[in-house]
């Protein structure tokens, strides 16, 4: 049948939210936690994008730290995506349940080898029981020119250790770390087997990073991602394992049969762990996919910076109204949205917000910055890194490798782009500005939760003379 109208749909720059009497004192009076999935809550509303030029662990470490998440991409092998979830996963912890131990008859050269290939800074030393007998420290290693020395030659022996009980407060720990002006406190039972650790390090993390994602061991909450073929199934349950406390099962038409087979697939082997699932652009979608019971779903058909969708496939919805629409629905699910792409500026989060999403996935803002992967390049006096859509055709070629597929890369139809970004710098930089543009539309908003805007944001649709008037105009901007 022949559509008789054709219904208008908005982009982020098509609207503004009408400024209401605000009885917040100051911007900084709002609370930006929010609800990530039906039982993860995050303190900021902002998830790096799985992209592989976006978030490893790295990206993910510091996200979490800021009281957001981090969704790994999946463009390695399953091992080397296993690592990554693993690395932000040991990255802070109050305690450390299963430190890396070590034994007393290997060669410092080995021991090297270990604690650079685990990003540790030292090791504890055990015997066969499990029984600890010294700490050998990277600091230990310095001073050694000869590879052949054993660990208990250098090693600080047990008699010279400070060590905890498996008890230990908060309090307790950070207590004696000052006093003995030690960097490691092994936790110990009564025979003297090793039952955790707890660092310094971890102790300065939690007072520094107050906001920090923390799953219920103090550790930083990090996602894993997958796909619908290949070895998904595998990958899901492998990154699981490997503690990802969420997993998103994202594909560019996630409204599909392929989908749904995936959700139920996913859900036998990996139980109840939270899981995300998109990319939407539809009420009729968001119904579908609540249904079939995910936690979240992610909301975007082609406005991400490097999307070359809707122009390859004439495909999808602006994105200002796809997230009004998916919001409306789940919202009487209880299941939390994600508006994931096409995020220019701050105010744009407040409008997704304000159109009912409870987080927003961000790329290319994070990417170029110093924890997105990729090398930063140099040009005249200026620097670069690579942003790069997933479904582009480098990404084909990257996948190809890794999977060693048969593939003919004739037949790959990108629908992302590959691009350079300025480097940025830290990661918190940017993110300390979306938070803060965030915040001053909660106030203008009258919101002091992201509930309160949510429910308080009352948009006008603009025209093209509004749009202009809304960035700096008639002046010659320095920046
Ligand atoms: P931003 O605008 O934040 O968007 O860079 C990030 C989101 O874009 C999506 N994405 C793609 N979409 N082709 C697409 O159509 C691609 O190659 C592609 N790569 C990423 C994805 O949803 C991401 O989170």
């Amino acid at each position: 049948m022949i559509q008789s109208q054709i219904p208008t749909a908005l982009a982020y720059d098509d609207v503004l939210i009408v400024p209401k009497h605000s009885t917040l004192m100051s911007r900084s009076e709002a609370i930006t936690k929010t609800r990530l999935t039906k039982k993860l809550n995050i303190n900021i509303p902002l998830v790096s994008a799985n992209m592989d030029t976006v978030t490893e662990s790295k990206m993910a470490i510091t996200l979490a730290r800021l009281g957001g998440i981090g969704i790994l991409h999946r463009f390695m092998t399953i091992e080397e995506n296993v690592e990554e979830i693993r690395k932000v996963k040991r990255a802070q912890n109050f305690i450390i349940s299963n430190p890396y131990t070590i034994s007393q008859e290997v060669t410092i050269k080995e021991a090297r080898y270990f604690v650079e290939n685990h990003g540790v800074a030292g090791l504890l030393v055990v015997d066969d029981d499990n029984k600890l007998l010294g700490v050998m420290s990277r600091r230990d290693f310095w001073f050694n020119e000869n590879p052949d020395v054993k660990v208990k030659d250098i090693m600080t022996p047990r008699e010279k250790l400070i060590v905890g009980h498996d008890r230990i407060t908060f309090q307790e720990a950070k207590d004696l770390l000052i006093k003995h002006k030690v960097e490691k406190l092994p936790l110990v039972d009564a025979n003297n087997r090793v039952v955790g650790l707890i660092t310094g390090e971890d102790i300065r993390n939690s007072i520094q990073y107050p906001l920090a994602s923390l799953d219920a061991n103090s550790r930083l909450l990090v996602g894993g991602s997958v796909g619908v073929h290949g070895d998904y199934l595998e990958r899901a349950q492998k990154l699981v394992e490997a503690g990802a406390d969420v997993l998103v099962i994202d594909i560019a038409h996630g409204d599909s049969e392929i989908m749904l087979k995936a959700i139920k697939e996913i859900r036998d082997i990996c139980g109840d762990v939270q899981l995300i699932a998109g990319n939407i652009a539809t009420a009729k979608a968001a119904d579908e996919l609540c249904r079939a019971g995910v936690d979240a779903v992610k909301v975007g058909v082609g406005p991400g910076s490097i999307c070359v969708t809707r122009l390859v496939s004439g495909c999808g919805v602006p994105q200002f109204t796809a997230v009004m629409n998916v919001s409306r629905v789940a919202q009487q699910y209880g299941v939390p949205v994600i508006a994931d792409g096409g995020v220019k500026k701050s105010g744009d989060i407040v409008k997704a917000i304000g159109a009912g999403a409870d987080s927003i996935m961000i790329g290319g803002l994070l990417a170029g910055t110093e924890e997105s992967p990729g090398v930063v390049m140099q040009r005249n006096d200026k620097k670069f890194k690579i942003c790069r859509g997933s479904a582009s055709f480098s990404v084909a070629m990257r996948r190809k490798n890794i999977n060693q597929e048969k593939k003919n890369l004739g037949d790959v139809v990108p629908e992302g782009i590959e691009s350079i970004v300025p480097f940025k710098g830290l990661a918190v930089d940017t993110i300390v500005q979306l938070v803060g543009g965030l915040k001053s539309g909660m106030s203008y908003t009258n919101s002091h939760t992201i509930t309160d805007l949510q429910t308080n944001a009352e948009f006008v649709r603009i025209t093209p003379s509004g749009q202009q008037e809304s960035g700096p105009h008639d002046v010659v901007a320095l920046t």
